[in-house]
């Protein structure tokens, strides 16, 4: 098969089924839009199908129709819907879907609740197809129970070796087809044209009266067109869902996969059980991840980097050296956050779309940053709040102090410059700068910029009473 060049069999249109209704996973959401690894189990088919240089590709949808189609919408892959209404089988399904194919290419059908189907798997599909078979893709079971079987022709030895015949349904099965361990995994590749003619000779005189897609493959028999079987070893890749107990399964499944990639590049997991990345993780060397962490959209970790226990990161960069503390939360959002070399994070940190951090600047607990630069040195260690701020080299901000950024309609800029110190409890109503070096009395609330060098205090004058008598209860009458 491999000998067989890529280009045999001209472009690649993708057909997704996802108008079944799944009921087992007793939701209100359709299937196809639960999540794996943060992202709807038809997102991921569509990626892949993207990876794969797909020129069309055509959603079935049918059941939440509008809600599957509006939400693959709001990811900007290029996708075109087929709506199946009544579902009346997966060959009613791609009937739906082949009339929006031209008629020059090879048709590789997915399914939208089987998310981990690689692209490697789907290539080698493809050039098994050669752009003149029915390919299909099967796995060996176990336990088959459920699925199509693999029926092959006799007398060529075992499993793999004969011609295969047919596909049978399990509830169509004799007792010894059931016995059949090679089954179907719902993935297959073949030549429009011959689809199309299969697809227009299909009935339902069946167990279930549907329309099977796997019945195309007795007519591809019939007609004398190769089918050939591509027969892979990883379950995880044909793993469907249908209930909430496979979707939980996948998910450790796949969670389990990435954190053997990432520690076999050298990352050090304390758990690959307890372990989540949602998006994608790049880590240089020497990097550490504590237990119960999870990573979000996009997130680089530099070299030797730490990350304590019970932290949720998300789109953000954590370059060289960085140290995150125990249950610090930082999302980039779309924005983005970077945390500088060397830095200190936490714990009980946040940092929101927009924080900067620079090289050795230290966020402590409880301290919340948004859109913000804070420029190498900078400290703000407890209880605080920066928000539109862009905050000078070695400042160091104090306690309990918050930047009001916002003034009920508004959003405006604080500009603190390098070396000033803010003390504790201080408020510094935007728009304000404060100027080099200068120095704001705890307690203090600014509204109007300062000079460099200056000392600013604008609180209440500290007055005391000598020898003050507090009141005394009243003796009961
Ligand atoms: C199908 C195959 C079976 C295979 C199994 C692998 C058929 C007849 N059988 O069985 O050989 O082993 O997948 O998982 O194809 N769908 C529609 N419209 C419909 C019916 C289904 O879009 O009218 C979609 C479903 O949403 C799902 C996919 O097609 O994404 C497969 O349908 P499902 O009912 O799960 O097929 P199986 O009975 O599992
Ligand atoms: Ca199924």
């Amino acid at each position: 098969m491999n000998q067989i060049p890529q280009d045999n069999q001209g472009p690649i249109d993708v057909v997704i089924m996802a108008a079944g209704k799944g009921t087992r996973m007793k939701s209100r959401l359709p299937k196809v839009l639960h999540r794996l690894a943060g992202r709807a189990l038809l997102a991921h088919v569509t990626d892949t199908a993207a990876r794969i240089g797909a020129r069309h590709v055509v959603v079935v949808t049918g059941h939440g129709a509008a809600e599957v189609e509006a939400a693959m919408s709001a990811t900007g892959a290029a996708l075109q819907f087929a709506r199946q209404e009544p579902q009346l089988g997966t060959g009613h399904a791609v009937q739906q879907a082949v009339p929006l194919l031209p008629d020059d290419g090879t048709v590789l059908v997915l399914s939208g609740d089987v998310p981990l189907i690689g692209e490697e798997t789907l290539r080698a599909l493809i050039a098994a197809s050669a752009g003149q078979r029915l390919a299909l893709l099967t796995i060996e079971f176990d336990d088959p129970t459920g699925y199509g079987r693999i029926v092959r022709a006799e007398g060529q030895g075992g499993q793999g070796a004969g011609e295969v015949t047919a596909i049978v349904e399990q509830k169509d099965a004799t007792e010894a087809q059931r016995q059949i361990r090679e089954i179907y995994s719902g993935v297959m590749a073949v030549p429009v044209g011959l689809l199309k003619g299969w697809l227009a000779r299909l009935d339902n005189r069946n167990a279930q009266g549907e329309y099977y897609l796997t019945d195309i493959v007795k007519l591809a028999a019939a007609d004398g067109v190769p089918v050939v079987a591509h027969v892979i070893g990883d379950a995880l890749q044909v793993a469907g869902i249908n209930s909430p107990a496979q979707l939980a399964a996948l998910e450790r499944a796949w969670q389990l996969r990435q954190a053997d990639a990432l520690m076999a590049q050298g990352v050090r997991l304390a758990d690959p059980a307890r372990f989540d990345v949602r998006g994608t993780l790049a880590c240089e060397a020497d990097v550490e991840i504590d237990v119960n962490c999870v990573f979000e959209g996009s997130v680089y970790l530099g070299e030797g980097v730490r990350i304590g226990a019970n932290c949720v990161i998300a789109n953000a960069r954590i370059e060289a050296g960085a140290v995150i503390h125990p249950f610090t939360h930082i999302d980039g959002e779309k924005t983005g956050v970077t945390v500088g070399e060397r830095s200190l994070v936490g714990p009980f940190a946040r940092l929101r779309p927009g924080a900067q951090l620079g090289t050795e600047v230290h966020i402590g607990n409880f301290v919340e940053v948004k859109n913000s630069t804070l420029a190498d040195g900078a400290k703000a260690n407890h209880l605080a709040y920066l928000g539109d701020a862009s905050v000078g080299q070695r400042v160091n901000y104090g306690a309990g102090s918050i930047t009001a950024n916002y003034d009920g309609a508004n959003k405006h800029r604080t500009v603190i410059e390098d070396d000033v110190h803010v003390g504790s409890n201080c408020v510094l109503v935007a728009p304000i700068t404060i100027g080099a070096g200068g120095t704001i009395g705890g307690g203090s609330t600014v509204n109007k910029s300062t000079a460099p060098g200056a000392l600013t205090v604008a609180r209440g004058k500290q007055v005391s009473f000598p020898n003050w008598k507090r009141p005394q209860k009243t003796p009961k009458a």
